[in-house]
């Protein structure tokens, strides 16, 4: 038993898909085709054989009527001819009370039960002296006596005869395209899985997410009206549009990152030149060069640090926990406090959102807002407060500084992206895409506005429910 299920296992994993469904499929087919010939050949032969065992035992009725006072021995003559009436004899239970002359018909054990009532009236075939099939019928006669009653059976014999090799011709042919039909079963029902197959080997070995799979054509059918080979090839292909804009979004930022990196690592590498030359420098020559090279050096830190954070896209599941926004918000504008000595920041926390909890990665969270909040101290001008608010539904964030210029309003979450004023000030470029894609992973909706007044006013607004 688990000989052979092992054998069935090895036999699953050897053979293709395509094999086995063409060999099972067919197998169904097939096994049947030979049950449907096999149980028409047995409700023919009954059909053939039940014409025949009436006129047996009409005729013994018949015979136990007409001869009911004669002793053992033949009764009615030969039946050697086709169309002859039915030959008959009687036969005693006892062997010492046959008679003298030899019987017609077979006798056997059998024949003697039934005489002496140990055995049911029975019908059976056998051979005529001249070697044509007879049919018998076997019954009680009088007291310890049987009568056995015989007929030609050529029709019925001949009919079955023909029966069988008619139903096993046709079994046959049903085997035959059974197997011709589990192949083409399996060939037009796999095939999408193997262009599937051949897709997915091809990114495989070419590691380029452009291909798709062809689907089949005509309008795609409605949602749940697919067969599932068709969602699986959609799925796949949502799949690979996926890792394709994935792919190009990491080529887009390497490519971004390198020529961001070339200027700074450039001038950087100015001023180094110039420094190996000291001895040649003033003092005054030399600090400025040092100077230069420190302020170049923490840039490209803080630009590559930025670029490491903006690279890690998903928050990693296991990191996920509810995070309580109000103490967070307090949190990140103190260390903004520290951090910028000379501009008030005032938060608001509104009572309905002191409790707010959201599900997310604290850390990055507060990333966000330490963005947001060091974009507003920059441009603020000496002595003017940022303004932080809480609600149950937003967060806001808003300076009265230069204000961001109607024709920049798009592009501020761009990578790299920094308005024609603010490149005179430090920074990458990277703070305002980094706080949106936060935003994001955590299905929150960062925009910029001009806030009523002068200002720039930041809006993150918090996923509901
Ligand atoms: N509070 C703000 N006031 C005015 N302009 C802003 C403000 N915040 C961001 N910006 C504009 O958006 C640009 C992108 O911001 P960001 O991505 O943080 O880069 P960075 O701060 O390194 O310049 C800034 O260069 C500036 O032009
Ligand atoms: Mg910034």
């Amino acid at each position: 038993m688990s000989a052979r299920r092992r054998l069935g296992a090895r036999w699953r994993r050897r053979r293709p898909l395509r094999t086995r469904l063409a060999v099972m499929a067919a197998a169904a087919v097939a096994v049947v085709a030979i049950g449907v010939c096999a149980a028409a050949f047995f409700v023919i032969r009954f059909k053939l054989y039940q014409q025949l065992d009436q006129n047996l035992a009409q005729s013994a009725t018949l015979i136990a009527q007409q001869h009911h006072a004669e002793g053992p021995g033949v009764v009615t003559g030969e039946c050697r001819f086709l169309g002859a009436p039915a030959c008959s004899q009687v036969v005693p239970a006892n062997r010492a009370a046959d008679p003298a002359k030899p019987y017609l018909l077979p006798v056997t054990e059998p024949t003697r039960a039934v005489a002496d009532g140990r055995r049911a009236p029975y019908y059976a075939n056998f051979t005529l002296p001249g070697g044509k099939p007879g049919r018998m019928f076997t019954t009680t006669f009088g007291k310890g006596e049987a009568v056995q009653v015989a007929l030609r059976a050529d029709i019925a014999e001949r009919g079955v005869r023909q029966a069988a090799s008619l139903l096993s011709a046709v079994g046959g042919a049903g085997v035959l395209l059974s197997a011709v039909g589990g192949y083409w079963v399996s060939r037009t029902g796999l095939a999408p899985i193997t262009r599937l197959t051949a897709t997915a080997e091809r990114i495989a070995a070419t590691r380029d997410a452009r291909h798709r799979i062809e689907l089949p054509p005509g309008p795609p059918g409605r949602e749940g009206h697919e067969d599932e080979v068709t969602r699986l090839a959609t799925t796949f292909n949502t799949m690979l549009a996926e890792l394709e804009e994935s792919v190009a979004a990491r080529r887009r930022l390497v490519a971004d990152a390198s020529h961001e990196l070339r200027t700074p690592l450039t001038a950087l590498r100015t001023n180094a030149e110039l420094l190996a030359k000291a001895d040649l420098l003033t003092d005054a020559q030399r600090d400025r060069a040092s100077g230069a090279l420190g302020r170049q050096l923490r840039e490209v830190t803080g630009l590559v640090n930025d670029l490491i954070e903006l690279a890690r896209e998903a928050e990693p599941q296991p990191l996920l926990e509810e995070v309580r926004l109000a103490p967070l918000t307090v949190h990140a504008v103190d260390a903004a406090r520290g951090h910028w000595p000379a501009v008030p920041f005032t938060l608001r926390v509104a009572r309905d959102a002191e409790g707010l909890c959201v599900p997310g990665v604290a850390a990055r969270l507060s990333r966000l807002l330490t963005n947001l909040l060091d974009n507003a101290a920059k441009f603020s001008p000496p002595g003017a407060p940022v303004e932080v608010s809480l609600t149950a539904t937003a967060l806001t964030v808003r300076d009265h500084g230069p204000g961001i210029a109607e024709e920049d309003l798009p592009y501020v979450f761009d990578r790299f992206y920094r308005a024609e004023k603010a490149r005179a000030l430090p920074g990458s470029g990277l703070g305002l895409a980094m706080a949106r894609q936060i935003a994001h992973a955590h299905g929150a909706e960062l925009t910029a506005e001009r806030a009523p007044g002068g200002g720039a006013l930041f809006r993150l607004v918090l996923p509901v429910g």
